[in-house]
């Protein structure tokens, strides 16, 4: 028996990359995955998973169009009653150029999908949980516990993500609903595929090459391991943790700076 056995659970972000990945691992522990994206793409996960022997239903919702995720509640609520885990995982990013040269339309766009849309999906399902408590995890990132040249948008709405997590946490912790963040290092899907260029490409094969060495475990994360993180904060194991960030990047955010890294080559070639 899983450890998610007989939970109703919304994932956002769910067509590709962690969420998808967090899906297929939080069906295989017995929930019943109610998998959302703005892509159709999200179909051809719900049917891996039926095929598999468990449960999924697909629905294409906008996280960041308000009546669309209050539409989104409303037939969850009449089909289900409740839920039991709501991982608001859908993101978008975008290297953009400096502050003074930031288009004002990116960062909108970042933050309406990656922080109004957590907010959104929170406040118009959290009544489907007030009665029998759940859990709520959110994908933040590193990049919401530091900075990154060019990316102010990004690391604005994931800063946000964290303490609206926090927020979160101490309003509805008496009604045992838990709250928690996840801060991915860098992984492996289609996302940094956009913002870096894919594996077969020169800049995307130098950036996997500096992000490798930078990394103490020497290679960078899979969305599979995201999920199995999402499953246990979403799971009674995680019984007594809430208002948390916690941090999945292989060990990058564990140095104080990188110098000592960059003149030792024997650390450069020992990467996976
Ligand atoms: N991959 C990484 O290195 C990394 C690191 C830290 C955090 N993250 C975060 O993880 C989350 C998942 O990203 P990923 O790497 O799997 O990327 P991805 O691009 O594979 O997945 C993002 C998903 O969100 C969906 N989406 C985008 N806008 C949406 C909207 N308005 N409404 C509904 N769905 C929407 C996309 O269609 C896609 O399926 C994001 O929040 C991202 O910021 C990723």
């Amino acid at each position: 028996m899983g450890r998610l056995e007989n939970k109703i659970a919304v994932l956002t972000g769910t067509s590709t990359g962690i969420g998808a990945a967090t899906a297929k691992v939080m069906a295989s522990e017995g929930a019943h995955i109610l998998a959302v994206d703005i892509t159709d793409k999200v179909y051809d996960v719900v049917n891996e998973i039926n095929e598999a022997g468990y449960k999924a239903s697909g629905y294409i919702v906008d996280v960041s169009d308000a009546t669309a995720v209050e539409q989104f509640a409303d037939t969850i609520k009449e089909t289900y009653g409740e839920i039991d885990i709501l991982f608001n995982n859908a993101g978008i990013d975008n290297a953009a150029g400096r502050i003074h040269e930031y288009p004002v339309e990116v960062f909108d766009s970042i933050l309406n999908v990656d922080l109004k849309g957590t907010f959104l999906m929170t406040k118009f399902t959290l009544p489907l949980m007030m009665e029998n408590g759940g859990s709520i995890i959110n994908t933040a990132s590193f990049s919401g516990k530091a900075a990154d040249l060019n990316r102010s948008g990004y690391n604005a709405a994931k800063g946000g993500v964290i303490n609206f997590t926090r927020s979160t946490a101490i309003e509805y912790g008496r009604e045992n609903i838990r709250a928690n963040a996840i801060a991915p290092g860098t992984i492996e899907t289609p996302l940094v595929d956009k913002l870096t260029g894919k594996k077969e490409d020169e800049a995307g094969k130098t950036f996997r090459e500096n992000q490798k060495w930078m990394t103490p475990l020497g290679r960078l994360g899979t969305p599979e391991e995201v999920g199995k993180l999402v499953a246990f904060l979403a799971s009674d194991d995680s019984s007594f943790i809430t208002g948390e960030a916690i941090t999945i990047d292989g060990g990058v955010m564990a140095y104080t700076w990188p110098g000592e890294m960059l003149s030792n080559d024997d650390w450069k070639n020992t990467t996976k």
